[in-house]
């Protein structure tokens, strides 16, 4: 089980005068928009990687069972595509709490889809969080997946609606449709 960033989150950037941000989402922020944002664009960031190495025992699992859920690991040379929306920095209460279990606030350059780059923040799940797991072959990540269930519901449709988002935005994510693949080549207990 992790330590809870929320307070840690809360004291880590100065909104002070700040009316709008970017927030940069690669994983369920891209389909779960539970938040009101102003805008939002289609972006990338340089150098970070999307990968389920990050436990969930508050979403997608239980401490008992945790699910999977992505992170970001530093590639040179890597490009993550997500979602950029412009938020009020009060959105940050909401999502600091949706996100606590392990996630950071970072500031990070935005490249939107037209070629124009902005500041913005990412959440990332780093190494030394409690609740990291690191790496495992695609299968192993498969079944970890397939039978963990948390309060936000299934694993399997965590990955399964990241996928389909990562593909609407044109996305080659393919660790994240090595492992989707493996979930739907066999049934849980065959994986
Ligand atoms: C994100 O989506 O940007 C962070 C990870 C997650 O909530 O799945």
């Amino acid at each position: 089980m992790s330590a809870d960033t929320t307070e840690h989150n809360r004291n880590r950037q100065d909104f002070s005068g700040i009316e709008s941000i970017w927030l940069f989402g690669y994983g369920s922020l891209i389909y779960k928009v539970d938040f009101p944002y102003l805008e939002k664009r289609p972006a990338s960031i340089q150098g970070w990687a999307r990968r389920f190495w990050q436990g969930s025992h508050d979403h997608r699992g239980t401490p008992e069972a945790p699910g999977r859920v992505v992170t970001l690991i530093e590639q040179p040379g890597a490009k993550c595509k997500g979602m950029a929306f412009r938020v009020s920095p009060k959105v940050f209460e909401h999502l600091d709490v949706r996100e606590k279990n392990g996630y950071l606030r970072f500031t990070t350059t935005l490249t939107f889809d037209n070629g124009s780059h902005g500041e913005g923040l990412v959440y990332i799940a780093t190494e030394d969080n409690e609740a990291f797991l690191g790496e495992a072959p695609d299968a192993d990540i498969a079944r970890q997946i397939a039978s963990a269930v948390g309060p936000s519901g299934p694993n399997s449709e965590y990955l399964l609606r990241l996928a389909e988002s990562l593909r609407a935005l044109g996305d080659e994510c393919t660790h994240t449709f090595a492992i989707e693949s493996c979930l739907k080549k066999a049934p849980e207990e065959d994986l």
